[in-house]
C-alpha cells in the first residue's frame, strides 16, 4: 500500500498556504541564481516553490494533490511560479531544466518508482544541471513504526520508505549522476519536537 494521496489531500486542506520555506530550501538557495529553471517534485503546499520563485527562479511545482494545486495557482501572483497536478513518477516529456528539487517525497514512493524518477531527472536535466534531494534515513526513529509493508517500508497515517544512505547514493550514481555533496544526520530537518535522521544529496548530471 503505497498510495497515500487521500492523506495528503486532507493534510493540505488543513494547511493550504505556503507558510515558510524548509531548512533544506534555505540550504539549496546557495546553489541557485535568478536565471535558473527548476522543477519541484512533490511540492505540497508550495512553500519551497514559492521561496525559490521569490528568488527569481522559474519554477514548476508538481504534486498529486489537484485541489491544493488549483488553489495555489489561484493565489499565486508571480509569473515565474506555476503548479501542475501530476504524479512525479510519471511526468513524461518536459522541457529540460537546470535544477530539480525533491524534499521528503522520494520516500513516499516505492524503490522501483524512485528509480524511474531518478532516471527521469537525469533525462530532464541539462548538462551540469543539479539534483537536490532530502529523504528519510533508515536511522530515523520513525523507521519500524506502523504496519510493515515491505523492506524498510511502513504505514502509519501514510506510507514511508526509509532508505540506507550508501544504497541510496549508489542508486543516484547508477542513474548517471556525480555526487557533489552528501550527508546523513539529525539536526537538518527539525520540525517541532521531531528531529529525524535525514539524508541530503546534491548530484550533478555530468
Ligand atoms: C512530506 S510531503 C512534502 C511536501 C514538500 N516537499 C515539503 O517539504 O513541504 C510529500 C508530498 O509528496 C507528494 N507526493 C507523494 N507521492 C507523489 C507522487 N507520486 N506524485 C506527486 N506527488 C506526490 C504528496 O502529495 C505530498 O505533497
Amino acid at each position: 500500500m503505497t498510495d497515500s494521496r487521500s492523506y495528503w489531500e486532507n493534510y493540505y486542506r488543513e494547511n493550504p498556504d505556503p507558510n515558510g520555506e524548509s531548512p533544506f530550501a534555505r540550504f539549496v538557495s546557495g546553489f541557485i541564481s535568478a536565471e535558473d529553471k527548476m522543477y519541484e517534485l512533490g511540492c505540497g503546499n508550495g512553500r519551497d516553490s514559492v521561496f525559490f520563485g521569490r528568488l527569481g527562479v522559474e519554477i514548476i511545482g508538481f504534486d498529486q494533490c489537484e485541489g491544493e494545486l488549483r488553489y495555489l495557482n489561484t493565489q499565486n501572483k508571480l509569473p515565474n511560479i506555476r503548479f501542475e497536478a501530476a504524479d512525479f513518477t510519471r511526468l513524461g516529456v518536459k522541457p529540460r531544466v537546470n535544477r530539480i528539487y525533491s524534499r521528503f517525497t522520494l520516500h513516499s514512493v516505492s524503490e522501483e518508482k524512485e528509480k524511474d524518477t531518478l532516471d527521469w531527472c537525469f533525462g530532464n536535466l541539462e548538462d551540469k544541471g543539479l539534483l537536490f534531494i532530502e529523504i528519510r534515513s533508515v536511522l530515523d526513529d520513525l523507521c519500524g513504526k506502523g504496519d510493515k509493508v515491505g523492506d524498510n517500508e511502513y504505514v502509519t497515517t501514510h506510507y514511508r520508505r526509509f532508505v540506507v544512505f550508501a544504497d541510496f547514493v549508489q542508486r543516484i550514481e547508477e542513474a548517471g549522476f556525480s555526487i557533489l555533496y552528501k550527508i546523513e544526520s539529525k539536526g537538518l530537518a527539525r520540525y517541532g519536537s521531531d528531529d529525524p535522521v535525514v539524508i541530503r544529496v546534491v548530484a550533478q548530471r555530468p
